[in-house]
């Protein structure tokens, strides 16, 4: 290993945030400004939204954009990115996996040699409990098999082998975050999920109790689980933010590079989703039992005490906060016409 680039600390220089007006990663600047640091979003805006952002410093522009990411990271005194931009569609990376390859690896490489070309020492990125694929065993560790079924995560697989050579090149730090399922909103229904962007579970299951022009499709109802449907581990996002906040501080003090799992340790079947959905609507979600979907795991949810030795990091939340804060942020959105 190559050892540290600078003597002073990482934690004392400012937060790149690529993706920082998406989902995830705009609950995260959020909450790495609570926490006392300067942060900088890189996003296109492709997917995101200006207002998400709130009132950190945004540059408009592309991760592969290597003077862009030069310039930004000069520019604001960068020493820590947090890796979010990407695509994240798994359908469509079946069918457009140039698109994937392009973005999501291609991208990646562009963006790190212009961070380190910039001084740029520690990297937390955004990976996917996709990388295994459906787990043998569950609770699911960091050392399960590395078994991605889709190009979306083979991507988010990829990218975490890239990293571990950059380690052993150029002495880059990286902790690769592999996130359950993201659901939930800020508490103060001032930030959440864009359903126009998203296939997932919570923010369909608002719509149909919010719209009442559709109906929910379950995709199996006789699997092997106690009411018969799927089984995820569901992650407030912002326990997923403060995921984030904590690796950064992880390798701020030195700590070596790995992959951690996020997620609670608990699961919920979808059925357990929409039963929280009716209890915060105050009325039943309509939904019909669909076929099973090619691919989809029956049970997953992680193990998540190696997060709790690296990074000091544990789940806050439940399902029911999680259901709570999305509907409430995905009514303020219909109140407001959105
Ligand atoms: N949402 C989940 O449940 C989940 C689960 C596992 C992993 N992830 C990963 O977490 C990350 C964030 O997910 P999210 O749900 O917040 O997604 P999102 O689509 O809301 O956010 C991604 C952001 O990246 C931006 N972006 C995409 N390509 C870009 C590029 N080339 N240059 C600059 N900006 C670009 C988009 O405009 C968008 O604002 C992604 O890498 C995703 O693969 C998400």
């Amino acid at each position: 290993m190559v050892g540290r680039m600078t003597a002073t600390s990482s934690l004392d220089g400012t937060v790149l945030v690529t993706g920082g007006a998406g989902y995830i990663g705009s609950h995260t600047v959020r909450s790495l400004r609570e926490a006392g640091r300067d942060v900088v979003v890189l996003d296109s805006l492709e997917l995101g939204r200006r207002e998400a952002v709130i009132d950190a410093p945004l540059v408009v522009g592309d991760i592969a954009d290597r003077d862009l990411v030069v310039a930004t990271c000069n520019e604001h005194g960068v020493t820590q990115l947090v890796h979010f931009a990407a695509y994240k569609a798994v359908g469509e990376s079946m069918e457009q996996p140039a698109k994937y390859w392009r973005n999501n690896v291609a991208g990646s490489v562009e963006l790190y040699e212009a961070a380190m070309a910039a001084g740029v020492q520690d990297v937390v990125f955004s990976s996917s409990c996709s990388v295994n694929g459906t787990p043998e065993i569950t609770p699911v560790t960091e050392t399960a098999p590395i078994h991605p079924e889709s190009v979306y995560a083979e991507s988010k697989a990829m990218v975490e082998r890239i990293l571990y050579w950059y380690g052993q090149t150029s002495g880059l730090n990286s902790v690769a975050l592999r996130y359950f399922n993201a659901a939930g909103a800020s508490f103060d229904a001032r930030i959440g999920e864009d359903w126009a962007y998203s296939q997932n579970l919570v923010p369909l299951a608002m719509k149909a109790v919010l719209l009442k022009d559709r109906e929910l499709s379950v995709f199996g109802n006789d699997y092997d689980t106690p009411d018969g449907t799927c089984i995820r581990d569901y992650i407030h996002v912002a326990d997923l933010a403060d995921a984030h906040v904590k690796s950064l501080d992880y390798l701020g003090r030195g700590g070596a590079s790995t992959a951690v799992n996020v997620g609670t340790g608990i699961g919920s079947s979808v059925l357990d989703v929409l039963n929280a959905t009716a209890a915060a609507a105050g009325e039943p979600v309509p939904y019909s039992i669909a076929p099973r979907r090619d691919g989809d795991p029956v049970t997953t949810y992680a193990d998540p005490r190696f997060a709790e030795e690296t990074i000091g990091w544990t789940a806050q939340y439940g399902l029911t906060e999680i259901i709570d804060s999305a509907f409430a942020w995905h009514k303020s959105q219909v109140d407001l016409g959105r």
